[in-house]
């Protein structure tokens, strides 16, 4: 393939990629965007191999490293749980950050470059920033993998003087990055080098040990733009421009995601980074562990369930993260498609951090054949609730908690919530009193118009099905 054709075909991989980011925001067109981006991809990585730039002595070596991948990719892809997904994700980054630096070494090295002046400066600051967001996308990445499947704990690491220990590490990067430009040679050069990919390496270990579990969502979608960028610093570093497009479009929508996220918790971008969310203070409860009991629940079975779903005129329903262990989407569409059958006004309510990663809750009831048009966003849909008869919160928690409104010294207080104890009665379905995610207890659980159905979600909404359908 010529150069030529080698370009066009980038812009035609380009402007897929930008197609596939349009369609995903919907999910009415995501799965036509999932398409352009798979085109694309096979477009970029054909025209990349069979691109003027790798020789025919290369293809055993491409072959050779595909072959591997995929058939990883390929595992991981099939034995993945849902609710791992965030975990994966963050691996996958730190692949991204790892191969960043690796890049960067390697054109450090490279036999055949000979550049001089100006653009040997150029190049040697792209490799510079290039291993040192790769490093940090690294080691970041594996700390949150290590946070999100629980293996470290996600409690925040808060050392004294941490904030200048950052400082003090940024100015020593920045001293070495003049040296290393300096140097004359490559042996004085990787000096340079090492102690920064060291310090890069400690600041993406601490930055993320910093943050909170109740943070981490921000921190995974941040990484996520991290590698973005170190994508782009990589394709600045090989001289392809398909990998700088591709990469800032992934470190901006990674960006803007990380923004919407920290505004749905009603955090500060700046303090998420800083860390140290949930060190203490508020009413935390162990995570995952019983909360302190606040008050009396009053329980209700899944025939009562059933009597008041089926005098009801409007129903919400509100999943979380407990609908994706249980895998109780399926049941839930049964459930709805029976009640708007009998002429009730079912709808559901997202929270844009229910779940564990962005969209979470959209890819389940999706897979489940729920209407689009009844899928509301919280905002669209939380002025509804006084005129609700009956809300079913099915394994949500935390995005549920009054305390986020009435309880300035809660961890999560300032977080937007649906409303949910605003309906005429609001059924909680979960199996027992623990908190959720950000280890708070709920005092929507003490409402006198809400009640308890115990239970695996599944298990109880089949029992739910089997009474409406029997009544
Ligand atoms: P959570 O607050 O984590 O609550 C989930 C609830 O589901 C738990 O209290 C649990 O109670 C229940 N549950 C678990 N397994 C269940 C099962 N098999 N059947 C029935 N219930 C079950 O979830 P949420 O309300 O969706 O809120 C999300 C939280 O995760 C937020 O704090 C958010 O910040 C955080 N987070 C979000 C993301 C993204 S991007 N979405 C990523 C990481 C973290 P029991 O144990 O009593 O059953």
């Amino acid at each position: 393939m010529n150069e030529g054709l080698a370009t066009v075909s980038y812009i035609g991989a380009t402007i897929l990629f930008v197609l596939s980011l349009g369609g995903l925001s919907n999910p009415e067109t995501s799965r036509r965007g999932n398409l352009y981006g798979m085109i694309g991809m096979a477009l970029a990585v054909l025209a990349t191999i069979f691109g003027p730039r790798v020789g025919a002595d290369g293809y055993a070596w491409i072959i050779g490293a595909m072959a591997v991948g995929g058939s990883i990719g390929i595992y991981a892809a099939r034995t993945v749980q849902m609710t791992q997904m965030p975990e994966l994700v963050a691996l996958m980054h730190s692949l991204v950050g790892l191969a960043a630096a690796l890049v960067g070494f390697a054109s450090y090295f490279d036999p055949t470059s000979h550049l001089l002046g100006a653009e040997k400066t150029i190049h040697e600051i792209e490799i510079y920033i290039g291993i040192l967001i790769g490093v940090v996308t690294f080691t970041g990445s594996l700390i949150a993998f290590g946070k999100l499947n629980g293996r470290i704990d996600g409690k925040p690491l808060t050392l004294p003087g941490r904030h200048w220990m950052n400082l003090a590490g940024l100015l020593v990067v920045i001293y070495f990055g003049g040296v290393f430009i300096q140097s004359p040679s490559h042996e004085q050069g990787i000096t340079a080098l090492v102690v920064m990919t060291v310090i890069a390496g400690l600041f993406g270990i601490h930055m993320v040990m910093a943050i909170g579990g109740a943070d981490m969502p921000v921190v995974v979608s941040m990484l996520n733009s991290y590698s973005g960028w170190a994508a782009a610093a990589t394709g600045f570093m090989l001289s392809n421009d398909l990998l700088i497009v591709t990469g800032a479009l992934v470190g901006s929508s990674g960006a803007i995601l990380s923004y919407i996220m920290c505004k749905a918790m009603n955090r500060n971008f700046i303090s998420v980074i800083a860390g140290g969310f949930g060190t203490g203070g508020g009413t935390a409860a162990p995570k995952g562990g019983a909360a302190q009991p606040a008050g009396e629940v009053t329980p209700i079975s899944s025939v009562e369930t059933a009597e008041l779903l089926r005098e009801a005129k409007s129903v919400i329903i509100v999943p979380g993260y407990g609908m994706a262990v249980a895998q109780a989407q399926h049941t839930v569409y049964e459930i709805t498609k029976y009640l708007r059958e009998k002429g009730v006004n079912i709808r559901f309510g997202i929270h844009p951090v229910a779940g564990r990663m962005p969209g979470h809750m959209n890819v389940l009831l999706a897979e489940a054949k729920v209407p689009y048009d009844i899928v509301l966003e919280m905002d669209e849909l939380n002025d509804d609730f006084p005129k609700t008869d009956v809300v079913m919160v099915i394994g949500a928690n935390d995005i549920v908690n009054p305390a986020a409104q009435d309880d300035p010294t809660s961890p999560i207080a300032g977080m937007p919530v649906l409303e949910v104890w605003k309906a005429k009665t609001s059924i909680v379905m979960k199996r027992s009193m623990a908190s959720g995610y950000a280890g708070v207890d709920n005092p929507l659980f003490y409402k006198e118009n809400n009640r308890m159905l115990f239970g695996d979600a599944k298990k109880m909404l089949d029992e739910v099905l089997g009474a409406l359908k029997a009544g």
